[in-house]
């Protein structure tokens, strides 16, 4: 059986394999219709979502299936201190297949570890958002023509973004790419993804505080929300918010067929005059993100007997446990803290990767 933790569980191969599907969905939708005639689709959203939940639901009931689910914690025994583990094996049993997001990052490892259905990681905390990445890359093949050689500026809250750490790790796997990593300082690129993605795989990136100076060579504008719910520090919150906001006037500075995206939900980084813009892609993109949500169901279906891909990550039982407060396994006690040494020789948490100190 097959999962979609991280971006990396799939190869480009399958990536573009995706891709095609996603198009001949679009192209003949009724052939679609019943393709998942009797499947449950089950959507455990512990934290708010509207595209990601809904544009999921909307996949497999145009799908021919069925959905079930809950959309926050609040409404499901999470908040009587059921655990993630607890959570997923029961639900394993009324589903086909099973979408999770949690603001914790490394639950969708937990729920790997647990599960007997295909699990689609929805968002972990400021992780992995794997799925907005497999949108990312729909919308940029539509709107570009091609996912190599393309300069992509990625602006606002790199450091708690988790769309941004799915699409870097994704896109370093094509040639010709190069990063213009755009943020405040306190909110910069975290340095493991840049060591073990951009530097690991020689990929050229820049980084600037200023957002116009980086434009007129953008192919892609990626903005990002702040993302306030991850800040430990609400001042620092405040101080931060407005950092940047796409507007009109900044617009005149960018190629004329350079492509605007943005997971949204936007708060106020996009000014709503930019809505107009023929660059604009925003909106265009939450849809690609139903098609491709489509494509995903069925091919995990489809990989129900495969056995699961082994990334060449040696895990190892640790004694000491994860001081990222953000991780999975400060919330759940029992669960074993687990490592792994990365190719620089820096033990990571196999939940939330972050380094073990
Ligand atoms: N892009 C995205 O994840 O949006 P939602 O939070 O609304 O699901």
């Amino acid at each position: 059986m097959r999962h979609l933790i991280n971006i990396l569980d799939f190869s480009i191969k399958e990536v573009e394999e995706l891709i095609d599907l996603a198009d001949d969905i679009i192209a003949n939708p009724e052939k679609y219709n019943e393709a998942c005639k009797h499947k449950i689709l089950a959507t455990l959203f512990f934290e708010p979502s509207t595209r990601t939940r809904l544009s999921f639901e909307s996949a497999m009931l145009s799908l021919g299936g069925t959905t079930l689910g809950f959309s926050s914690a609040s409404s499901s025994s999470a908040s009587k201190g059921e655990s993630v583990a607890d959570t997923i094996a029961v639900v394993s049993g009324y589903s086909d297949i099973l979408v999770m997001r949690h603001p914790k990052e490394g639950a969708p490892f937990v729920a790997r570890k647990h599960a007997n259905v295909p699990i689609i990681n929805a968002g972990d905390g400021g992780h992995h958002h794997p799925t907005q990445t497999l949108t990312d890359m729909l919308t940029i093949k539509h709107e570009k023509g091609r996912l190599n050689n393309l300069t992509i500026g990625l602006c606002g809250d790199l450091k708690y973004g988790r769309t941004v750490h799915s699409l870097i790790e994704a896109m370093s796997r094509y040639t010709g790419i190069k990063f213009c990593l755009i943020s405040p300082k306190e909110l910069a690129l975290p340095g493991f993804v840049k060591k073990n993605c951009l530097e690991k795989e020689g990929v050229e990136y820049q980084e600037f505080t200023d957002l116009e100076e980086a434009m007129p060579q953008l192919d892609i504008l990626y903005m990002t929300r702040i993302q306030q719910e991850r800040f430990i520090d609400r001042d620092e919150y405040i101080r931060l918010k407005d950092c940047y906001i796409l507007t009109k006037e900044k617009m005149e500075l960018a190629k004329d067929d350079m492509c605007v995206l943005h997971p949204l939900p936007r708060v106020n980084e996009i000014s709503v005059d930019v809505d107009d813009d023929k660059r604009a892609c925003y909106f265009k993109q939450t849809l690609y993100g139903k098609y491709m949500r489509m494509a995903l169901i069925l091919k995990l279906l489809s990989l129900k007997d495969e056995k699961e891909k082994d990334d060449g990550k040696e895990i190892v039982l640790s004694e000491t446990k994860c001081s990222n407060p953000h991780c999975i396994t400060t919330i759940e006690q029992e669960i074993k803290p687990l490592t792994y040494v990365d190719d620089h020789g820096t033990t990571r948490c196999a939940y939330c990767d972050k380094m073990i100190k």
